[in-house]
């Protein structure tokens, strides 16, 4: 019998203390708040994607009285990322939670989810996405979608 042990690195940082480009894209995911439909949860998230051409996309929840047709803010971002900018890739996102009045004090981590489509998109770009989870008390830098989904289901494990 063997163990394997598997370790997510996990950076925290203080607003000030990132670069300009990682300070923009975590007001832009703070801004998207707004712009969440989520009356049955009352949790609005924000999502911010900075594309390798200097784009940014945004995207928020979309909530439905069906529940499972609503969706999260990091995929509706994503999608609409692929889906106007197939050919460029993802440098990185930045994501925020609102309720009850006030950003989460603690980070809000995606679901597991959003994590398999982060990492498609990481894997089909073969690039690593930048993850920046925004709390007002700190804010977590992960250095890749892997990192939040080790053990995963990709393509190649469909022997294509
Ligand atoms: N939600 C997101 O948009 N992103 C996450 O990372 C976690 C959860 C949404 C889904 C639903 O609209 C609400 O937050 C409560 O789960």
């Amino acid at each position: 019998m063997q163990n394997k042990t598997i370790e997510t690195k996990i950076s925290i940082y203080k607003f000030n203390e990132l670069n300009s480009d990682q300070q923009v894209l975590i007001n832009k995911a703070k801004e998207q708040v707004l712009n969440a439909y989520a009356p049955y949860s009352g949790f609005d998230v924000g999502a911010a994607i900075l594309l390798d051409n200097g784009e940014i996309v945004t995207g928020s929840n979309q909530e439905n009285s069906a529940y499972p047709s609503g969706l999260c803010a990091e995929r509706v971002a994503m999608f609409y990322a692929n889906s106007q900018y197939p050919n460029v890739s993802v440098k990185s996102i930045a994501i925020a939670a609102y309720t009850n009045g006030k950003f989460l004090p603690e980070p809000i981590t995606p679901c597991g989810s959003c994590r398999q489509v982060l990492l498609e998109t990481e894997m089909r770009f073969k690039k690593n996405i930048e993850i920046l989870l925004y709390g007002t008390k700190k804010i977590f830098k992960i250095e890749n979608a892997v990192q939040l989904l080790p053990l995963c289901f990709e393509k190649k494990s469909l022997q294509m």
